[in-house]
């Protein structure tokens, strides 16, 4: 299988090309069972499918592929045939060999949001990066966003050895249960202490925690989150929120560890390394073997974080194993990009949104206190309605990339979405506020000309500003909800952006 691995990283032609990820694990004894990424391929001759997408024009897919063996995923693919639609991610191909592919997680324990009770896919588009200036993009999860393969082949079970490495946005996470990559139950369900070994990121307290107010690097191991030997803190266990994460959970029997660093430079820390949890259930362990990417092992779906690449191994490997790949991360250099697309627009400004759906092209988007709605909306209305129309673009409030809209009548109001409803409400300064009342605009979906945008909710990235029945919806193409239609939803979704009536 050439085209799928070669340990030594020598390809057909006889040149010795970095070894990735997987290839050094395997030179140290723990080769990778599962290995998992949007962004590029983790063995130095892969050249197959890292990801599927599926567009919303047409539910048709495609397969997106490293541009060279053993290189960065060719976004363009994804670009070009997901202009003027929007996409999911589908599938995300296991490089491995071994098959262990994720796909959309099932109900279990919890259910998902979606009618038959799975999960979200996560949107294409909602976590773009360079590798080394080239163009990817990564998962991004949403809270209901989760993958899984409950039939995996070859990944740890009982008290085997393995170890495990995600590359995530040290950014984008919240204190629900739980973003989690790694071994979890093949039933969906909680079976109890010691089922799991998983990575964990974020700030949840309920269960184990670390030093300082969080995000933490923890293990899952199932019914408990664990930043150390014992239950809950281990003040070794820092706060770590560089923008790119790598987080590395590994364990054999009677020894497990905690090791995490900046995935855009330097070498990995050690936050535990010693006994299994002396709490009844975790020696020896339990594990299962199903894998899990954004969901606790029950699909626990409250959970938001970012997901770059990552990999399981069957063998506990070594620190000096990990050192190289943590060096090979490093060196794939991965940095930011823009989170905005189409016309730009001007901190500061006020702007107005009309709708451009056939029969509405002289509405707007205003509030009618905290309601926000389309109305009628011209120069000779009144300037009271004139103001309700009218939005002043300020920085994003919960990521400084994309923006939030501040109501030009109600100063320190914005524009924020709750269960998918837009309100207009007074900031209240919360995480969670900031949030939710930020947003990226991109390139017009139904119109790319100058002067057209579709507003991206930032942490609902399948999510878009949408009028439906003349309300306010944030909206995904062909959702759960009667306002995420697919009918008409590219052209409810495009606005035509204009100077504001007030300002
Ligand atoms: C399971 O993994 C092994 C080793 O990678 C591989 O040879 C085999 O084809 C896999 N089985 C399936 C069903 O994918
Ligand atoms: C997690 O962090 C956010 C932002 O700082 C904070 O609002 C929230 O209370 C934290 N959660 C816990 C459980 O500490
Ligand atoms: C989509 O946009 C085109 C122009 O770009 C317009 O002709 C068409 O009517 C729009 N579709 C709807 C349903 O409004
Ligand atoms: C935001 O507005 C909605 C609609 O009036 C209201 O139910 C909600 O309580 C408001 N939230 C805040 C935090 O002000």
């Amino acid at each position: 299988m050439l085209s799928r691995r070669n340990l030594l990283g020598l390809v057909a032609t006889g040149t010795l090309v970095s070894a990735g990820p997987c290839d050094i694990y395997a030179s140290g004894g723990a080769p990778c069972v599962a290995a998992h990424s949007t962004t590029r391929a983790l063995y130095s001759a892969y050249s197959g499918p890292l990801y599927q997408v599926i567009r919303g024009s047409d539910s048709t897919t495609i397969d997106i592929s490293p541009l060279t063996a053993g290189g960065v995923a060719n976004a363009a693919a994804q670009d070009t045939f997901c202009a003027s639609t929007t996409c999911l991610i589908s599938i995300i191909y296991d490089q491995s060999g071994s098959g262990n592919d994720l796909t959309r997680a099932p109900p279990g324990g919890f259910d998902g949001p979606e009618a038959n009770g799975y999960d979200n896919l996560a949107s294409a588009i909602g976590a773009p990066v360079t590798l080394n200036g080239n163009k990817a993009y990564g998962v991004f999860v949403s809270p209901g966003t989760g993958y899984r393969n409950n039939e995996a082949n070859g990944t740890a079970t009982g008290d085997e050895p393995e170890g495990m490495y995600a590359v995530l946005d040290g950014t984008h996470y919240n204190d629900a249960c739980c973003f989690d990559y790694g071994n979890a139950e093949t039933s969906s369900t909680d079976t109890g202490a010691g089922h799991m070994e998983a990575i964990y990121y974020g700030n949840s307290t309920t269960w184990g925690y670390g030093s300082g107010s969080g995000p933490w690097v923890m293990a899952d191991l199932e019914n408990n989150l664990f930043s150390g030997q014992a239950e809950g803190l281990n003040s070794a266990d820092p706060s770590i929120s560089y923008r790119f994460v790598t987080a590395a959970v590994k364990g054999e029997p009677n020894q497990w560890a905690i090791r995490a660093g900046n995935a855009a430079s330097g070498a990995l820390s050690t936050f535990y390394s010693g006994a299994r949890p002396t709490v009844t259930g975790y020696n020896p362990m339990s594990k299962e073997g199903a894998i899990i990417l954004g969901i606790g092992g029950d699909n626990s779906n409250g959970a938001q974080g970012t997901f770059y690449e990552g990999v399981m191994t069957s063998g506990y490997p070594s620190d000096a194993t990990e050192a190289s790949v943590q060096a090979n991360i490093v060196a794939a250099k991965y940095a930011t990009t823009s989170l905005t697309s189409g016309s730009a627009l001007t901190v500061g400004s006020s702007i107005s949104f009309r709708a451009t759906t056939t029969g509405y092209t002289t509405r707007y988007l205003v509030h009618s206190g905290t309601s926000v709605v389309t109305e009628v909306v011209s120069s000779s209305s009144s300037t009271t309605l004139q103001e309700q129309a009218s939005w002043t673009v300020r920085t994003g409030l919960g990521n400084s990339a994309c923006f939030s809209f501040e109501s030009v009548d109600t100063p320190g109001s914005y524009l924020r979405h709750s269960d998918f409803v837009l309100y207009l409400n007074a900031s209240d300064g919360t995480k969670q506020f900031n949030e939710d009342a930020t947003f990226c605009p991109q390139t017009g979906i139904n119109n790319s000309g100058s002067g057209y945008l579709s507003i991206r909710s930032w942490n609902y990235p399948t999510r878009y500003f949408r009028h439906y029945d003349d309300a306010l919806y944030i909206a995904s193409n062909g959702g759960v909800h009667t306002f995420d239609s697919a009918t008409s939803f590219n052209a409810d979704v495009t606005w035509a952006i204009s100077t504001g009536f007030a300002s």
